[in-house]
């Protein structure tokens, strides 16, 4: 059966961390997968996920199956975090949330749903966009088209481009939009940019399938949010995918949800009843120990604000190396052509140099990062700032 199967190539960013691995120069720098570092290169467990794990495991009294939906609790405190209190779509029980593995498992599931609702439905994905984005909404069968987003060579939106791709889109077609911190470019969208992305999406009878997997990490936990309330207070009908890989640094845990906002309750239920159908085909419930260790957290005020002040420090660690590199850039070349890398949020931006640049970044200089360019922020530190923004310069 398997004489036909030949090897694959490894995974574009999976790939990249094994080689990074295998690398013993001790000048190497890992600027590649999105998970975020201390200034001792380490992704630590944070201190109020320790703790409520610890209550988790002493109040554990069974490991038997939770539900294909996953935690109750975990899923309304989700539709709390993202669309808060007074989210009109809340009000008229028109949301409903299932837990998934991870936002991965909430993409999936989300074009299955898709899949299942609308089969000629095309999801239309940022250029560029997440490497895992198309192989994960591409293989339940969708066709994916691709609308201008960001150019890398002159670290610019391309909003103007955006619309004029999105105005042509047949309605009901899916648009997959970054909530904030957009992997890879760093570059988000402005309030006036959301407004009018909404009232587009709104007129031509689009729905907004939301990716949320940095919440937190551009502005604060609300801010990041702001546009994606916008959006789904005004329109009928969306998909949020959520992740709690980076918030909460519970990565291999695989938590995260799938929200759906319909346009009725009761349509609410029939959209739910099919999330629940796939869940259980794909893989019968979500792992459940990352979610509870985010229930018990979100439950307890005090984890709570201790999560927030750790959550803030991640962030204000990756936006002062942004700075730092800048700095450097700005003192090696003399001019401001890597402000944009001060400018931008979240983890990522593109470095906006070919894949040719990137190989000698990594075979002359150590330097790892994904063939498009993207540089993982929280990869640089203060002992390498100087070293990478040299050979950034030397590239040139
Ligand atoms: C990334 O973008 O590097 C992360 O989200 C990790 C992954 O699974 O690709």
């Amino acid at each position: 059966m398997f004489q036909n199967v030949d090897r694959l190539r490894p995974d574009p960013i999976l790939g990249l961390m094994a080689q990074f691995r295998a690398d013993p120069s001790p000048q190497k720098v890992d600027l590649g997968v999105g998970v975020y570092r201390d200034l001792s290169g380490h992704t630590p467990v944070l201190e109020s996920v320790r703790r409520a794990e610890r209550a988790v495991l002493a109040g554990q009294t069974t490991k038997s199956y939770v539900a294909a939906a996953g935690r109750e609790e975990y899923n309304a405190a989700v539709e709390m975090l993202v669309l808060g209190e007074a989210h009109p779509a809340r009000s008229a029980g028109r949301t409903r949330t299932a837990q998934t593995p991870g936002g991965c498992g909430a993409l999936r599931v989300g074009a299955e749903l898709i899949r299942a609702a609308a089969p000629g439905t095309t999801v239309h994905v940022s250029d560029p966009t997440w490497g895992n984005h198309p192989p994960l909404l591409g293989n339940s069968g969708l066709k994916l088209e691709r609308y201008p987003y960001y150019d890398a060579g002159a670290h610019q939106l391309r909003f103007a481009a955006m619309l004029d791709h999105l105005e042509r889109a047949p309605a009901g077609d899916v648009v997959l939009i970054h909530a904030s911190c957009h992997n890879p470019s760093g570059a988000d969208l402005s309030p006036d940019q959301w407004r009018t992305l909404t009232e587009l999406l709104g007129r031509r009878n689009l729905v907004p399938f939301l990716d949320l997997a940095y919440q937190g990490f551009g502005v604060d936990l609300m801010e990041d949010v702001q546009g994606l309330r916008l959006m789904t207070e005004a329109l009928p009908e969306a998909l949020i995918a959520v992740s709690h890989s980076k918030n909460l640094g519970l990565y291999r845990e695989r938590t995260g949800a799938i929200i759906t906002i319909s346009e009725s309750e009761s349509r609410a239920d029939a959209v739910q009843s099919h999330v629940l159908q796939i869940a259980r085909s794909i893989y019968s419930m979500p792992p459940d120990h990352g979610a509870a260790i985010a229930a018990c957290l979100f439950a307890d005020a005090s984890l709570r604000a201790q999560w927030i002040c750790e959550l803030a420090a991640m962030r204000d660690r990756i936006r002062e190396m942004r700075a730092l590199l800048a700095s450097h850039l700005r003192q090696i070349t003399g001019g401001a052509a890597f402000d944009f890398i001060e400018a931008q949020r979240g983890m990522f931006s593109l470095l906006g140099v070919s894949s040719e640049t990137v190989d000698a970044l990594r075979t002359r200089h150590h330097i790892y990062m994904t063939s498009d360019s993207r540089m993982n922020l929280a990869g640089i530190m203060p002992h390498n700032a100087a070293y990478v923004a040299a050979a950034i310069a030397a590239q040139r």
